[in-house]
């Protein structure tokens, strides 16, 4: 017979249960950290208000924090015949401590608990996106800064157009990152608002403290509306994905280039041996498996929006089981993300460019635009200097002069790396996290 918190002694037909808890059982095990907290809090500002002695709150500190650390060893599981991670802390705590053990959820429903579980999980996550891409960038920033001599051809219709340079293309990646954490922030502001206290989606009656369960679980503020707490279910993590998206974005592109140009028709970068896949067949190959499977999952987390929002749209106010559903897409999504950020800063970082590129004369004409801009500086209209050098391109008289000079902001010549690590510090000194993480640190910790 299987633990339910809403067991009210009728039989539920065991082919319903098991569709409708689904994979909770292996996603809650995420939420499971979360959701201690969340109790802990909760219980906190109900002793506050008077719905538990200090005593009870007290034995279920204690025990809480027990089932707090079982969790951070790795050991917690959601038991069999358990629908979810709220039941499961429930069952272990009335398990142990009895009475008071059910007086836990007084003024909250599972459905502000999911609520605040998925927000506290998320802020974790987002933080270890932060600190990956914060690293990405740097060694994106230094190879640029190491390469900002080395040439290499401009394309436009993937046909050679103008120089360019290892300079700007790490930067240029580099720079993408700032704007795509722009993105996580905005995701973190979103989903740094306390929802507990809503309870079902329309509050309590008890007189909830929620100020107080905001300060101590390190929110920058609550939701305020009960109705819109709710109505954040879906939203909350469709704002995020749209910054996971965004970082997807960025290294699947980064992922094609570096597939692209370790092609021996480029010749541009080559993988460390170590970093390359064979074929069985063919003794000589050394494919870029690792961009090509990272351009894949980040192409497949560039849908994770629209998932969301297929799943979350349509629905009137007021919560669905439908929301369930997804935690199984969101929730998977970071650790591959993680992974597609961390393969590709070591692959950023072992990668050894080609330094002579431009010696080959296939490249002479990507400095035609160079020899106008100089004729034209002599005086020459712009218009006719086109003219004259497109002629010699055309009766094979033209003579590259590849000695370039780009010095306006953002060019070869003045990469602004310094002013684009400036702005990624700017976005990462916004994020609240030491506030988030040093309130979480406290619950556990405290006496
Ligand atoms: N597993 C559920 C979810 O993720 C928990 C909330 C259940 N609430 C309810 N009213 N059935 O949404």
């Amino acid at each position: 017979m299987a633990h339910k918190l809403w067991d009210k002694g009728k039989p539920v037909h065991t082919d319903i249960e098991k569709f409708t808890v689904g994979k909770d059982q292996e996603m809650d095990l995420f939420l499971a950290k979360a959701d201690v907290l969340g109790s802990i809090a909760h219980i906190t500002m109900l002793e506050s208000v008077g719905l538990l002695t200090k005593e009870e709150l007290t034995t279920l500190l204690a025990e809480l924090r027990n089932i707090y650390s079982v969790v951070e060893k790795g050991e917690f599981i959601i038991e069999e015949g358990v629908e979810d991670v709220h039941s499961q802390v429930e069952l272990m705590l009335t398990r142990k401590v009895g009475d008071a053990g059910k007086k836990i959820h007084s003024g909250r429903s599972r459905n502000d608990q999911v609520l605040l579980d998925l927000k506290l999980y998320t802020r974790s996550r987002i933080y270890d996106l932060a600190q990956a891409t914060n690293k990405l960038f740097s060694v994106l920033s230094a190879q640029s800064e190491q390469y900002k001599k080395v040439l290499m051809p401009g394309y436009t219709h993937l046909q050679v157009a103008m120089p360019s340079s290892f300079g700007l293309w790490f930067g240029a990646y580099a720079e993408s990152l700032t704007d795509d954490m722009q993105q996580l922030l905005a995701g973190w502001k979103i989903c740094n608002r306390n929802p507990l206290g809503s309870a079902a989606g329309y509050g309590s009656s008890f007189p909830l403290n929620r100020q107080l369960t905001t300060d101590l679980l390190g929110f920058d503020g609550m939701n305020h509306n009960v109705v819109y707490a709710q109505m954040g279910r879906g939203k909350m993590e469709r704002s995020v994905s749209y910054a996971l998206a965004s970082l997807a974005g960025t290294i699947s592109k980064l992922a094609y280039d570096a597939c692209l140009f370790s092609s021996q028709n480029f010749g541009f970068l080559q993988l460390a041996d170590e970093y390359t896949t064979g074929s069985s067949i063919m003794p000589h190959k050394k494919n870029p498996d690792v961009f090509e499977l990272t351009r894949a999952k980040c192409n497949k987390i560039q849908a994770l929006p629209n998932d969301i929002l297929l799943i979350t749209n349509n629905l009137p106010s007021g919560y669905f089981r439908d929301l369930q559903l997804v935690k199984e897409i969101f929730i998977p999504a970071f650790d591959e993300l993680l992974d597609c950020i961390n393969m590709t800063t070591q692959m950023m970082q072992k990668v050894k460019i080609n330094e002579q590129i431009l010696n080959d004369s296939k490249y002479d004409l990507i400095f035609s635009v160079e020899e106008v801009n100089r004729l034209t500086l002599e005086g020459v209209p712009f218009r006719d200097a086109y003219k004259q050098v497109g002629e010699a391109i055309e009766s094979g008289n033209f003579t590259p002069n590849k000695d370039i000079k780009h010095t306006h902001e953002g060019s070869i010549g003045k990469l602004c790396n310094k002013e684009i690590t400036a702005l990624m510090n700017g976005i990462l000194s916004e994020f609240s996290f030491e506030k988030a993480f040093s309130a979480e640190e406290k619950l556990v910790n405290t006496k």
